[in-house]
């Protein structure tokens, strides 16, 4: 008997368990929530109209996607999340076996028609189609989204640059009467959030999101506006390394070339082949930079007053050249001058030579005739000339070589002179104002 009794007892218990089983149906059917009923999408869900709908905002930065200088373009990767009550909806838990909360296709209550002012695009990205509903009515939507916003970027200290962004979020339609915004959490709270969920952030590096509330007139009506500030700092690194280097090599070469000697066309040619590199490098900067900016970016004035001092050397390494080219040809003038001098003293001395030479062998050979001895002498001397001639030829043009290898041997002329006092005290300038600009220019970068 006793299984008997323990099997009735079983069936009744079980039978009265599956009375008091509910599903989300019943609380839908309760609320008379379904698809054809319009009343929970129509209008703000109030039940006085002077109430306003509070709105909770809360937004998480996850991810900073890009940050386009040249189209002053910001695309972080949002997670928003809303609150806001519905007077319309609530259910007592206790008859629905505790539930607490539903979920409900977004379609079929009414959400706030908030916007993001700066978002340049919309995305079309597939969105949580679910909204939570609780038994007080407090309707929870997330949505993660990525903003193409407009933000205007300041370069001027480009690489060196910290950006804020703003992502405004207002109501379309509902004023501040129909509805107010919130933030669920403050300041400190949505960067530490932010930080602790930021999964990729790429070259920049996030500093933080500063919530904070506007007030602004429209139409004789006030309208509440929330801002999110996302202050992101640039990682510097790769643009030291592709550009802000290479340029001071390339400057630091151009200042090296003042031991190259001047007198060659090589330094010429040398600092030429500098300058056409920095002018390469010019053009990739030209790619990362916006057209339009209110100041001047510090590395655009890096860029000229470099290229500038390289153009200034190399106009002045052209000066030096030409007064050497000048110098020399004065020496080769005052050296051919010297020359003809000396050729004559030289044809002077060689016929007195020539001439005691035929005098001692005519005093030798005094029998000889007149016309013989002119004749033989004639014959000795015209060889002896020409050999001689050949040595000067060939002095003459040892000296010459000499004079353009190396000028600076056995001094130099006046423009000579000046040249070399062009080339130092132009070293010194240039030394001094490279120095000076860098320090001024990294002491602006760093301020
Ligand atoms: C539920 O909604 C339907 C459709 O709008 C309506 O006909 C019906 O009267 C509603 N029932 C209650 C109890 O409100
Ligand atoms: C905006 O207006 C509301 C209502 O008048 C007020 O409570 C709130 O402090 C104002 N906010 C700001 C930032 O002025």
């Amino acid at each position: 008997m006793v299984p008997v009794v323990f099997f009735i007892f079983i069936f009744l218990t079980g039978g009265m368990s599956s009375k008091n089983v509910c599903s989300y149906h019943d609380v839908l059917d309760y609320l008379n929530l379904t698809t054809d009923n319009n009343v929970f999408k129509l209008t703000r869900p109030v039940l006085d109209h002077t109430h306003h709908t509070r709105i909770q905002l809360d937004i998480l930065l996850y991810a900073i996607l890009a940050v386009i200088e040249k189209t002053q373009t910001f695309i972080p990767f949002i997670w928003a999340t809303l609150q806001w009550n519905n007077e319309l909806i609530s259910w007592d838990p206790a008859q629905f076996c505790g539930i607490t909360r539903i979920t409900v296709p977004k379609d079929m209550l009414w959400r706030p028609d908030l916007l993001i002012y700066e978002m340049v695009q919309k995305d079309n990205s597939d969105r949580n189609p679910y909204l939570y509903v609780d038994h007080h009515g407090m309707v929870t939507y997330e949505e993660d989204m990525n903003v193409v916003s407009t933000c205007e970027m300041d370069v001027h200290k480009f690489p060196f640059d910290t950006q804020s962004c703003n992502i405004t979020i207002g109501s379309a339609v509902h004023c501040i009467e129909e509805m107010r915004l919130f933030p669920s959490s403050n300041s400190s709270r949505a960067t530490q959030f932010s930080r602790e969920v930021m999964k990729s952030q790429g070259e920049w590096e996030f500093l933080h999101l500063s919530v904070s509330s506007y007030n602004f007139t429209f139409d004789n009506r006030l309208w509440e506006q929330l801002v999110y500030t996302f202050t992101i700092k640039r990682r510097p690194l790769l643009h030291v390394i592709n550009f802000l280097l290479p340029i001071l090599f390339f400057l630091s070469l151009d200042l090296a070339s003042f031991f190259i000697s001047d007198h060659r066309g090589e330094k010429l040619g040398f600092k030429v082949t500098v300058l056409l590199a920095i002018s390469v490098l010019l053009l990739i900067l030209n790619e990362i930079l916006p057209s339009m900016s209110n100041k001047t970016p510090l590395i655009a004035t890096y860029c000229i007053v470099i290229f500038a001092l390289m153009l200034l050397s190399l106009l002045e390494t052209i000066l030096v050249v030409y007064l050497m080219e000048i110098d020399s040809e004065q020496r080769l003038k005052n050296d051919q001058e010297d020359k003809q001098e000396k050729v004559k003293s030289d044809d002077e001395k060689r016929s007195r030579r020539f001439c005691s030479c035929i005098c001692k062998a005519s005093e030798k050979e005094t029998e000889m005739l007149p016309v013989a001895e002119e004749v033989s002498g004639c014959v000795q001397s015209r060889e002896s000339r020409v050999l001689l001639l050949i040595l000067d030829e060939l002095q003459e043009l040892k000296k010459t070589m000499s004079l353009h290898l190396s000028p600076r041997e056995g001094g130099g002329g006046r423009f000579f002179l000046w040249a070399t006092r062009i080339n130092r005290a132009f070293f010194v300038f240039y030394i001094t104002t490279v120095l000076l600009f860098l320090s001024l220019l990294f002491y602006e970068w760093k301020r």
